[in-house]
């Protein structure tokens, strides 16, 4: 395809910023604000409208549409008919994959695995680019203590660090080294900030976020997207401390710009700055229009406050020309950071195939180490095919091409899907039989009628693999619930197959941690997959049949029941902290008991205080043996570091992935901190038998945190330190950060 002359003086070469402001000093106002809006296409087809509006330079972005063609002729719209030729950004919610689909962020995020993540949002990049699509909504880097809240599955989970190290793994894969280069496209870090603390769960209430645990917990991300060269952010939809994020001038402009110095583009939330007024924190759209400019909002998602108002407001003088002039110049400068003034066509020729076997293969290996042995009795997995002669296969998720994809699955091709018991049958082969019962439709359906037949199966297989959960549906955007257990008669059919007496196994395929209380003594193992992607089939026999060993770790905690929410292993100590010495049940008070004698700890009476399945948790079919934690100094200095090592073994009979995870606490601190933080992870894997040291390096800044000035600190003192295979690891040691020279 050859590159139609895009124009101007913009093309002219030297430093992007020379160039972009070269461009700016020929825009109107009006074409100036046709950049910070963005409009939705996404029917393959040109609504004479959106022509007309890409003519007369109205339109700076256009999102959702995913057909080249369509694509190229958008660009040629942009660059050939209009008076500047700019050409467009086309954004894309391109969340875990295009066509082929990994796992969803929070089962990447269970791999603990950064350069698997940067492979994943890669083969996601390479395979949209293809598409002409040049910028990506994601990733989503909001820290979801919530598992009620449907937009989990879209997020790193429970912990600011690991959360932190995935935003930068994830934008990595997206942008490349050079966004210019063939298969980068620009990344978008959202939402921008604490989405994810929604009152109850409810998709898009209010947030109630302290500023220091803002600070603390859910901006370290942001700032690590940032620091690893985001492109752009996106605002949330939620309000913070009354303030609706798009509007949040604190957030926008005090932290984001001049505290953190990003130079990036800002969007709006899909017409998030005209629902400033539906929060009631303006009258009209023009108020609107005004605020988010004001605040620092540089594009306008689907929304017209900008294109109707703003020109207004700057003649007014109530926006300064200035502030629009920083926002377009952000624009433009992604723009030529993306190449497109050079060439905005994409020719899908240029690119390997979509669901190539490199996009398969990390689809597959994601799918593998993202999944999480939550529990496995008497060494029930994995399964032996010479032992097996039936095997019963049920569930509404068996076989469920669409719903192993998960959420956010726009472009997601479920025709490339291998469901689990495809690849069942193709590993059986003709080594034992596999009996396959659905028995239910859905995993919500209520009709037991179909369990019969599960039961006969069951009865007669040596053993049943049942694969529960939940559809893809039932989590995401707008899909939050409020009763997180496995929906449906699914715990009844589990109850039903177990009465059997055979050996049973769940795969649980879901957008959340559920809770799992009522069926967790009636399996003996479970095997958690999150939504694996296209590749869920092949991984999870591969796991199942013991070609692989679990090596996943939970992001998030597992509560018993849904009251404990929001139960996280950082939590902070109290001034009553339980023990299991405190701890009194419900079922065993006695009634001529005073008021004042049931423990007085911060626990629940029916649910204690421990989650079922702590942060950090994943069983493996090998056993790991952690020795000997030490540090080479007891005290150190700022400026200096310690090293915190351990022997790590292992102990069984197969070669396997661990990940080794390394927590701290900060015995007192200015502000409270957590009884314990992930200050470092690494996976490795261990022939059997195999012994190997691992070590973490932690200076000053790694034990950092805000404190009451909302300022960066480090303190001198005592802080306890813990390495192990999950968050409850008790293998410890402790050292001394002392005041500098
Ligand atoms: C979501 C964003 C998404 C946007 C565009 C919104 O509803 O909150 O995360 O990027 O839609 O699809």
């Amino acid at each position: 395809m050859t590159t139609p002359d895009a124009g101007s003086a913009h093309r002219a070469d030297g430093p992007i910023r020379q160039r972009a402001a070269a461009l700016l000093a020929q825009m109107t106002l009006e074409e100036k604000i046709g950049q910070m809006s963005q409009v939705n296409g996404g029917e393959s087809y040109i609504h004479d409208y959106l022509a007309d509006g890409l003519r007369a330079g109205r339109v700076g972005s256009v999102l959702n549409e995913v057909d080249v063609d369509t694509v190229n002729e958008l660009q040629r719209i942009a660059v050939e008919e209009s008076r500047l030729g700019i050409p467009l950004l086309i954004g894309r919610d391109v969340i875990h994959g295009f066509r082929t689909v990994l796992p969803i962020p929070l089962g990447q995020a269970a791999s603990w695995n950064p350069e698997l993540v940067t492979r994943c949002a890669r083969v996601a990049a390479r395979e949209a680019a293809a598409a002409g699509v040049n910028w990506t909504f994601a990733p989503m880097i909001d820290i979801a203590r919530d598992p009620r809240w449907g937009r989990i599955a879209e997020s790193p989970g429970e912990d600011p660090y690991l959360a932190s190290v995935l935003a930068v793994a994830h934008v990595r894969g997206f942008q490349g080294d050079d966004l210019g280069e063939p298969g980068s496209i620009a990344a978008c870090a959202k939402h921008f900030a604490g989405y994810g603390a929604a009152e109850s769960g409810r998709d898009y209430a209010t947030a109630n976020v302290p500023e220091n645990e803002l600070r603390n917990v859910y901006l370290p991300p942001f700032r690590a997207a940032v620091d690893a060269g985001v492109a752009t952010l996106m605002t949330s939809f939620s309000e913070v401390d009354g303030v609706p994020a798009t509007a949040n001038e604190f957030l926008l402009r005090d932290l984001l710009r001049d505290e953190w110095g990003f130079e990036g583009v800002v969007v709006s939330d899909w017409d998030s700055i005209r629902q400033l007024s539906i929060h009631g924190l303006t009258p009209d759209d023009c108020e609107s229009a005004f605020e988010a400019a004001r605040a620092g909002v540089d594009m306008e998602m689907h929304g017209d406050a900008y294109l109707c108002h703003l020109a207004e407001l700057v003649e007014e003088g109530v926006i300064d020309i200035e502030a629009v002039d920083e926002a377009v110049t952000r624009i433009l400068t992604v723009k030529f950071r993306l190449g497109l003034f050079q060439n905005p066509y994409t020719d899908p020729g240029a690119f390997p195939p979509v669901a190539d076997d490199e996009a398969l293969a990390t689809a597959r290996l994601a799918a593998v180490q993202s999944a999480v042995l939550l529990k496995n009795d008497h060494g029930a997995l994995p399964l032996e095919p010479a032992r097996i002669g039936s095997l019963a296969v049920i569930g509404p998720l068996a076989d469920a091409p669409h719903d192993q994809l998960g959420t956010w699955i726009f472009d997601g091709d479920e025709k490339l899907s291998v469901t689990p018991l495809q690849a069942i049958r193709e590993l059986a082969g003709d080594r034992f039989e596999v009996h396959y019962v659905r028995a239910m439709e859905t995993s919500r359906s209520r009709d037991t009628s179909g369990f019969d037949e599960a039961v006969a199966a069951a009865a007669e297989a040596d053993a049943t693999v049942l694969f529960l959960g939940e559809e893809a549906i039932l989590s995401g955007e707008a899909h939050s619930r409020a009763d997180i257990g496995l929906p449906g008669a699914q715990a009844e059919l589990v109850a039903r197959v177990r009465s059997t007496g055979k050996p049973v196994i769940a795969v649980i395929l879901a957008g959340r941690p559920l809770t799992l209380s009522d069926i967790v003594e009636q399996v003996d193992a479970i095997l958690y997959a999150w939504h694996p992607g296209t590749m869920a089939g092949p991984a999870l026999a591969d796991l199942l049949f013991g070609v692989e060993s679990p090596s996943g770790k939970l992001p998030a905690s597992f509560p018993r029941m849904v009251g404990q929410v929001p139960i996280h292993y950082n939590h902070k100590n109290t001034g009553k902290p339980p023990s299991p010495e405190t701890v009194v049940h419900i079922d065993d008070i006695d009634p001529s008991a005073p008021q004042l004698s049931l423990g007085m700890t911060a626990f629940h009476l029916d649910a204690g205080y421990t989650p079922l399945f702590p942060f950090g948790h994943g069983l493996s079919y090998t056993t790991f043996d952690y020795q000997n934690i030490r540090t080479d100094v007891t005290e150190f200095a700022a400026g200096e570091s310690v090293t915190v090592s351990v022997d790590v073994a292992n102990t069984g009979d197969r070669p396997a992935g661990e990940v080794v995870q390394l927590y701290v606490r900060d015995l007192v601190g200015n502000v409270t901190r957590p009884v314990r933080e992930l200050k470092g992870f690494r996976r490795l894997r261990l022939e059997p038998a195999e012994r190997t040291s691992v070590s973490f390096v932690l200076r000053a800044a790694d034990l950092a945190f805000y404190g009451r000035d909302m300022r960066l600190r480090t303190e001198p003192g005592e802080f306890h330190a813990w390495i192990g295979g999950s968050s409850v690891t008790e293998l410890g040691t402790a050292f001394r950060l002392v005041p500098g020279a």
